[in-house]
């Protein structure tokens, strides 16, 4: 049975009528730039995250590099990043002019490790950027304790994590959170978009500005910025979609519980959730020393997994530059990671078979 890893056609087919109707009100009005859609889809997002301001941006790249720049973090500072994420999170640290200060990540959760903060630590650091990788959340609380006693920044790379919650609270909402809307993303545009979550007003009013050439008004430009907004078409879709967005979150964890119960005994599974954290299961990454073989075998029976992601970013020739550091849990898990095909319009059928698989592969290597 063929198993894509994920289904953007499905996802829209039963949503075509709603957004043909939300793209021909645009149409009608005219306002590509800046128009109401924005304003109501970052209010929208200002109360289902529970922060005051939501600032709609062109992706989540530039919502960590607007992010950095509204604080004024730039050459000569430094952002501890985890290694194992995707690069854009870590190129915009670069592209603000900062430096990435690479930490190791914890075995267990796959994210951040707060005990190796210390050792990323130096005069420089203005930041540390934690991602909540996979929809699960960072363990924020000794991150936020280790950002407090060296007075830093805390930005969290919500990317993957939007409706994410540690200990019963939305991620994003601690200082800064920097969220992407890409087609592959749990909420999505139909293109690129993101956005930033802040809790002071005068920085959501330099976000604004930052997002818009560095326009305050028509004739005063404080800043000198690139243009990133987050446009009224794209805002229009993603109203539409947020209706179903926790109908979503609620399907992907059935289906992620159904990988749990089935797998536990073959495979190493994602991460255990704690007392009141969400996972939204952006990707179920499952772990194993024969990674390949069993990638292979999902493969021949038309099942599509990816590897989230094959090279850690330390590793990367873009970071050749930068000082070498002792990452061996990062090192160590790129070999075994396998992202499994989970999103809300995956059948029960093809979710199945996919158990089925990865079971039979597995069992054929121990025998
Ligand atoms: C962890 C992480 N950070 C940052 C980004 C950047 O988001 P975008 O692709 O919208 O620029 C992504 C997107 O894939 C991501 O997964």
């Amino acid at each position: 049975m063929d198993v894509p890893y994920i289904d953007l056609v499905a996802q829209h087919e039963p949503l075509k009528e709603e957004i043909q109707e939300a793209v021909g009100e645009v149409l009608e009005h005219g306002w590509f730039i800046l128009g109401e859609e924005v304003s109501e889809f970052e209010s929208r997002m200002e109360d289902y995250l529970d922060v005051p301001h939501a600032v709609g941006v062109g992706s989540g790249t530039d919502a960590i590099e607007l992010a950095l720049r509204m604080r004024e973090i730039g050459e000569g500072d430094e952002v501890i990043v985890p290694s194992h994420t995707w690069i854009s999170g870590v190129s915009a640290v670069s592209l603000a002019g900062a430096t990435p200060a690479f930490v190791d990540i914890d075995p267990e959760t796959m994210l951040m490790d707060p005990d190796d903060l210390e050792g990323a630590l130096s005069e420089r650091t203005a930041a540390v950027m934690p991602v909540h990788l996979n929809g699960f959340p960072a363990n924020l609380d000794p991150i936020r304790d280790f950002c407090e006693t060296h007075d830093l920044d805390l930005i969290e790379d919500c990317a993957q994590a939007i409706g994410t919650r540690y200990k019963g609270e939305p991620v994003g909402r601690t200082d800064i959170g920097c969220f992407s809307l890409h087609p592959l993303k749990v909420l999505s545009a139909c293109g690129d978009a993101g956005f930033v979550t802040v809790r002071d007003d005068e920085e959501a009013e330099t976000l604004r500005q930052l997002r818009n050439n560095g326009r305050e008004t028509r004739s005063h430009f404080p800043h000198i910025s690139d243009n990133s907004r987050l446009d009224t078409l794209h805002a229009a879709i993603l109203l539409v979609k947020l209706r179903h967005l926790e109908d979503w979150i609620d399907k992907r964890r059935e289906h992620a519980a159904h990988y749990r119960e089935a797998l536990g005994d073959y495979v190493t599974l994602p991460p255990e959730e704690r007392e009141g954290d969400r996972s939204i299961y952006s990707m179920f990454v499952m772990r194993h020393p024969e990674r390949d073989s069993i990638q292979d075998r999902l493969a021949d029976e038309g099942i599509d997994a990816k590897i989230h992601y094959p090279t850690a970013v330390h590793q990367q020739e873009a970071f050749d530059h930068l000082e070498p550091r002792d990452l061996p849990a990062t090192e160590q898990i790129v070999d075994r990671i396998l992202s499994l095909p989970i999103y809300p319009e995956l059948e029960d059928m093809q979710r199945d078979a996919v158990i089925e698989t990865v079971i039979d592969a597995v069992e054929s290597l121990e025998t």
